[in-house]
């Protein structure tokens, strides 16, 4: 049925599947912009696609082998539809030699690029579909132009902006810099070109800035310096209604200046996503960090105090190599001085070429599992407590999604409050009580005054 009113359209469809964070996320809207270009539509239906992608993430050995499955997976379609077209993109390929064992393995893949390629994809395609030559194609770096590549957004009130892209830090964990490259500062005037254009024109209300580390972003206006404190500045002196988010902070370059423009500019979202990693000093110096426990417990305790009511998350991995268990008990004692409104916790895990990946002192499995639950229970604890502590709170919030039943908002503190209300509209701010909780969940009202 939905084949021959496929044919009766006569509409190429495509379908992206993304992994991994953020800044994929953002990379597939420039992938559906350059679909979008070629006439293809966006379809949820795997099966009926005409053009499958995959934006790949390879941050953790468990993230690489589900996609490897998923993409394994395509084979059956390819059975029954030879001429669909299958490519695999990102952060997985670009890895030293792993383009060509994927198609070793999977020869039904047409066209594989990187992460500095990526906008080249609509040329890859033309070329499958005019001669059916594979294309493989990784390259070590690119100048990073956004300009010219279109872009579909997925969502209707968060706009994506890059920032930055790259990474300098080279954690020893990390495949990041490897595969995403050395760090790169896009132009300020882009930037702000950008946003003003997503909030004046496009009506956009959450402008989420991405990097790796937004904190070292570094280029000028004018012939003047502007650093990440000046650009959240600029960027809040943007005439309209909306806010400012961004990730990730990196502990080590988190400068006064920037506490400060995150306390004034009111456009910008209280709320700091600061990775602490671990709770160690040791284990902190090993994973090339370049901050202590102290160091950080003095940033946070520096937030607080300049702005009281901030939120707060971080990410954590358990079981670096050669941690002890005191390592990890200090990891425990920090999640539960610093009081995280959110926290990612992982499991380690080697990545080839990375300097862990050879670490002596590796952790078993059993060991990691243990901790990863410890760690997470103790989470769990603090955050029904923090929530039962926001009861009768007044927020000013923004309804971020209605489904039939409620309504989804946010406070500029990053706090999700669930308000018993389907009448009230996406995008709209509105003030609200918290009433009540579930676990760690906010359910409000609509506060309607004294
Ligand atoms: N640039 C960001 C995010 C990097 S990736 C930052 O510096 O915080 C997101 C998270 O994945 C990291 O913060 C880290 O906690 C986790 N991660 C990275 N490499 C990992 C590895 N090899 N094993 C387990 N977790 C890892
Ligand atoms: Fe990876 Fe560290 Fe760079 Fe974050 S700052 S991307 S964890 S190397
Ligand atoms: Fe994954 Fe690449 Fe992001 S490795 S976490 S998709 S930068």
């Amino acid at each position: 049925m939905l084949l021959s009113y496929r044919g009766f359209m006569n509409t190429k469809l495509y379908h992206i599947v993304t992994y991994g964070c953020q800044m994929n996320v953002h990379e597939s809207e420039k992938i559906a912009g350059q679909l979008y270009a070629l006439s293809y539509t966006a379809t949820d239906n795997i099966e009926l696609a005409d053009i499958i992608i995959f934006n790949t993430c390879c941050i953790r050995e468990s993230a690489e082998t589900k996609e490897i499955g998923n993409i394994g997976a395509v084979k059956t379609i390819k059975k029954s539809r030879p001429n669909v077209i299958v490519a695999v993109v990102g952060c997985m390929t670009q890895q030293k030699g792993f383009a060509e064992n994927l198609i070793k393995k999977f020869p039904f893949i047409n066209i594989v690029l990187g992460t500095h390629n990526i906008n080249k994809l609509s040329n890859s395609i033309l070329s499958v579909l005019n001669d059916r030559k594979r294309i493989n194609e990784i390259i070590d770096s690119c100048d990073y132009t956004d300009k010219n590549v279109p872009i579909i957004r997925d969502r209707t009130l968060n706009a994506w902006v890059n920032i930055m892209y790259g990474c300098n830090n080279f954690c020893t964990y990390c495949i990041v810099p490897y595969v995403r490259g050395r760090e790169v500062s896009r132009l300020t005037e882009e930037i702000l070109q950008d946003v003003k254009e997503l909030v004046q024109q496009k009506n956009y209300k959450i402008i989420t800035l991405l990097g790796q580390n937004v904190n070292s972003y570094s280029s000028s206006l004018n012939g003047e310096k502007v650093d990440f404190a000046k650009l959240l500045r600029l960027i809040n002196n943007i005439e309209g209604e909306f806010r400012i988010k961004f990730m990730t902070s990196h502990p080590k370059d988190l400068s006064n200046e920037l506490i400060s423009a995150i306390k004034e500019c009111k456009k910008v979202s209280k709320y700091l996503h600061l990775p602490v990693q671990s709770g160690s000093t040791q284990v902190l110096k090993r994973m090339n960090r370049r901050y202590t426990r102290e160091h950080y417990l003095n940033l946070i305790e520096k937030l607080r105090t300049k702005i009281p009511d901030i939120a707060l998350s971080t990410d954590i991995i358990v079981g670096f190599p050669g941690e002890t268990e005191k390592d990890f008990e200090d990891t425990c004692d920090l999640i539960q001085k610093v009081r995280y409104n959110g926290a990612f916790v992982f499991m380690f895990s080697k990545r080839s070429g990375t300097v862990a990946e050879t670490m002596p002192n590796q952790i078993e499995l059993a060991v990691k599992r243990e901790r990863i639950h410890r760690l997470l229970e103790i989470q769990k604890q603090i955050n029904n407590k923090m929530a039962d502590e926001e009861i009768g709170k007044k927020f000013e919030v923004l309804i971020e999604e209605v489904t039939e039943k409620e309504a989804i908002a946010s406070t500029s503190f990053g706090k999700v409050v669930r308000i018993k209300d389907a009448n009230l509209r996406v995008g709209s701010i509105v003030d609200i009580i918290v009433t009540n909780v579930k676990g760690s969940k906010l359910i409000g009202e609509v506060y309607l005054g004294e």
